[in-house]
């Protein structure tokens, strides 16, 4: 097929990467006019453990997959480490100092500006705009109604067995049921015989076939549920993590130089009542390295059974004859420490948090268009899969934000990009804190399988952190706004991770750089774990040149 006219064009559509999706649709025969679609797949506590970024243990051959036709990020960050303020931040493209949502209590709309939301967005261009499973937060902070009306053109959509994710359903060695945190279960044996993210699957797949004729383009979230503890999944999963195969995290204690206001108590794992049971000391345990293993073994099998949720929804694309016409997006709103540091949980500014997995499949440009009943994305059981690794799809090393989404699917889609935000920007309803990273989406195939153009040290990514106060405590995880004293501001370079704690006034919503609690330096290249605080060294004169907001 290489040789045929429709693959020559598309050689040269590299290179012109916009003219080419015209070129590649009118080949198809749709009209050149013809908007993509959007899927976007956001998995919940999800940090880069697949195997399409290096993981060798982690099962992941659907995304995998997707990965392999994408352009994917291998540094992309969001913004601040803990579900509602993220996903907040994403999806109307502005950073919590805008939405002022650091915690979980309010409505942006009212409390902040009146921000456009990317679904609100599609929505006004003329997309259907759908919503399955978790894509905002649920509660005040998405007012109860995941934005509704203004982000969905219909209700959205919530799995019926989501109501039992945090009652006892686990079966412990006792034979009862307890609200756990390890929660393999038997899906038989659960009440509705199903669990969340299945529903959501299978609702996802619903939508997709109503919308496969329709008239208009759709744009389609779908967000689901785990590795998000408790860690309740398919036990089956655990089969493909044998305890004896799991290896504790390389860095599983509490660094000499690490200020007790960078480090999270990880108290909701605590809550669970199998961990509550071991009696961990506050705040910095350890857990018991054999409870350790099981942690890690729980998360992973997580994964692949989200793995296994995204390989059903991909091949229904696929079938439905979707996947030429739809741009899959594919993230996740944070990381998950999984011992390093002594920590678990998110709700820090480590990289382990921090960073999140990236990518996007855009038909006709980070892979050739399916051609004649050709099939992209065939489920793979991850049962049957060997480790070897798929062959890797376009890769970008830059440095992003999840912030940039909004600009970059707008951009994508072919819809015009909102302009960049002014300082400050809560009298503005659509604007971009972002960048359009469609520049990544450039392809010279003469440097193989890296994409960056520019120079990636001129990129950094910023995240934040909120405390209580400067030793942890019961609420250092998730302060409400009222009870911030201090915020880490964090900036990441290709070269190094640089936060400093600072004084916040919530409500003046004002930080006072002037004030520094602490500080944090890690070099890339010589401490990649982040496992050694150069910032005392470095207060000579070394430090990075001054605090810059964006
Ligand atoms: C906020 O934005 C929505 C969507 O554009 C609009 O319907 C509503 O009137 C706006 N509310 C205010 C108070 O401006
Ligand atoms: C939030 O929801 C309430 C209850 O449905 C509604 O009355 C209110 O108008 C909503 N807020 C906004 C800003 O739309
Ligand atoms: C566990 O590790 C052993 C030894 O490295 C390996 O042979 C086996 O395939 C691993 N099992 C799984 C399920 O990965
Ligand atoms: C850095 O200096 C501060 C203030 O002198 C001190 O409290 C802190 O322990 C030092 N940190 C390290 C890692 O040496
Ligand atoms: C935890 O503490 C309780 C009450 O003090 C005790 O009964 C139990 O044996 C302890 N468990 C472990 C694992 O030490
Ligand atoms: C900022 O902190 C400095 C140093 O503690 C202090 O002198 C100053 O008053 C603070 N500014 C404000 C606005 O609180």
């Amino acid at each position: 097929m290489l040789s045929s006219p429709g693959r020559g064009l598309f050689r040269l559509c590299l290179v012109l990467a916009s003219a080419c999706a015209a070129l590649q649709s009118a080949e198809q025969g749709n009209s050149v006019t013809d908007p993509l679609n959007v899927l976007f797949i956001v998995v919940d506590d999800l940090r880069p453990t697949l195997g399409c970024y290096g993981d060798k243990l982690v099962r992941s051959p659907n995304i995998d997959q997707l990965a392999s036709h994408s352009l994917l990020f291998q540094n992309a960050f969001a913004q601040q480490a803990v579900c509602a303020p993220s996903r907040v931040s994403f999806l109307t493209g502005r950073r919590p100092d805008t939405t002022r949502l650091y915690d979980f209590n309010s409505y942006w709309r009212v409390h902040a500006g009146n921000f456009s939301t990317i679904p609100q967005y599609f929505k006004e261009k003329g997309y259907v705009t759908m919503s399955v499973g978790k894509v905002f937060h649920p509660g005040i902070s998405s007012n109860h109604s995941d934005d509704a009306p203004y982000s969905w053109s219909i209700p959205p959509y919530h799995p019926s067995s989501e109501k039992y994710e945090n009652i006892k359903t686990c079966r412990g060695p006792d034979g009862e049921l307890h609200a756990n945190l390890l929660c393999p279960v038997d899906v038989r044996d659960v009440p509705e015989g199903t669990l969340p993210d299945k529903q959501s699957t299978e609702q996802a797949i619903q939508l997709l076939e109503k919308m496969k004729t329709a008239a208009r383009p759709f744009f389609l979230a779908v967000g689901y549920h785990k590795p998000h503890i408790p860690f309740r999944y398919p036990k089956e999963f655990q089969k493909l993590y044998p305890l004896e195969n799991i290896t504790l995290a390389p860095n599983p204690w509490v660094p000499a130089g690490l200020p007790p206001v960078a480090y999270n108590p990880w108290m909701d794992l605590r809550q669970r009542e199998d961990v509550a049971a071991l009696n961990i000391s506050v705040p910095y345990g350890p857990i018991p390295v054999d409870f350790q293993r099981k942690i890690r073994q729980s998360y992973f099998a997580s994964v692949s059974y989200v793995d296994t949720q995204v390989g059903r929804l991909l091949s229904a694309l696929d079938d439905l004859q979707l996947a030429g016409r739809t741009i899959v997006a594919f993230t996740s709103d944070h990381g998950w420490s999984l011992g390093e540091h002594g920590e678990w949980a998110k709700y820090s500014n480590f990289d382990v948090t921090t960073r999140v997995p990236l990518m996007f499949y855009v038909p006709g440009t980070t892979a050739l268009l399916p051609q004649g009943g050709e099939k992209f994305f065939p489920y793979i059981d991850p049962f049957d899969s060997t480790s070897e690794l798929m062959q890797t799809g376009r890769q970008a090393k830059g440095l992003v934000e999840l912030v940039s989404l909004f600009p970059t699917l707008a951009g994508l889609a072919g819809l015009p990009v909102p302009p960049r935000c002014p300082v400050p920007s809560f009298h503005v309803e659509l604007c971009r804190e972002g960048q359009n990273l469609q520049k990544h989406f450039q392809f010279d195939d003469s440097k193989e399988a890296s994409s960056f153009r520019g120079n990636p040290r001129e990129s950094i990514a910023y995240s934040q952190y909120p405390r209580p106060a400067d030793s942890p405590q019961w609420n250092s995880d998730k302060p409400s706004l009222k009870d911030i004293k201090i915020m880490g501001y964090s900036i990441r370079t290709i070269d190094y991770r640089y936060t400093v704690w600072v004084s916040f006034n919530p409500e003046e919503f004002l930080a006072n750089f002037s004030d520094v609690h602490a500080g944090e330096l890690y070099f890339v290249d010589s401490d990649p774990l982040q496992d050694h605080n150069v910032y005392n060294d470095s207060l000579g004169g070394g430090r990075p040149s001054a605090w810059m907001l964006p």
